[in-house]
């Protein structure tokens, strides 16, 4: 009898936590997508390849990165910026796909920010060791869109810190399919990644993805 009542139900129980004012974490939010979402990601990669950049600073990230969209995120000894071509292959970055494009609109929506529109999803892929320092996302001209942020693959401790770096940083556990989305009074909070413990995810393997969506006009 019990065990009739849940197999109707999914197998990710989808569940909310709120971060900070305007910042919500939407636990298993990536629900039925999840095999387009891999199957897509394998083609921007293939077209747009992971790379380690360099900060202006000139230390090579620990993070792989590529991006798609109508511009991508991109770091080099000249500064950051967003760039509509990729410097490794001199093209437009791929498109964003409705796949994702969806997913993060939906997302948004959920966390109270209605008609995002994003123009870039910067991909970001952690090996066990890699790591993301405290940082704001402030390269952007529109602080009124929220940051929609998706994880796939090995968990990770998410900092959430406040306005000022010496905020001291929450920390939250990310797994395969959970969705963050922060904005409002949220949006410049320092956050970052510590290091990715080892571990072999059974769909990714040994790695995590994390998708960033943003709107940068
Ligand atoms: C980022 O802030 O760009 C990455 C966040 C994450 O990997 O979860
Ligand atoms: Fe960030």
């Amino acid at each position: 009898m019990t065990a009739d009542l849940f197999a109707c139900l999914p197998k990710v129980r989808a569940s909310r936590e709120q971060m900070a004012e305007g910042a919500v974490l939407l636990r298993g939010f990536i629900g039925e997508s999840e095999a387009d979402l891999i199957a897509t990601l394998r083609e921007i990669v293939a077209a747009a390849p992971f790379r380690r950049m360099f900060t202006p600073g000139g230390h090579q990230m620990s993070v792989s990165m590529t991006n798609c969209g109508s511009a991508g995120w991109v770091t080099d000894r000249s500064g950051y910026r967003y760039d509509p071509v990729d410097p490794e292959t001199g093209k437009p970055w791929p498109a964003m796909p409705p796949v994702l494009r969806e997913l993060a609109d939906r997302a948004a929506e959920a966390a109270g920010f209605s008609g995002f529109a994003p123009e870039v999803c910067l991909i970001n892929r952690y090996v066990p060791g890699a790591k993301m320092s405290l940082h704001q996302d402030k390269d952007e001209l529109d602080f009124g869109a929220p940051i929609v942020s998706v994880s796939l693959g090995l968990p990770a401790i998410f900092m959430f810190g406040g306005l000022k770096r010496s905020d001291k940083p929450r920390r939250f556990r990310l797994e395969h399919g959970d969705v963050a989305v922060w904005g409002g009074p949220s949006r410049l909070f320092y956050h970052g990644v510590a290091p990715l413990a080892e571990g072999d995810h059974p769909v990714m393997g040994p790695q995590r993805l994390n998708l960033t969506f943003r709107k940068i006009r």
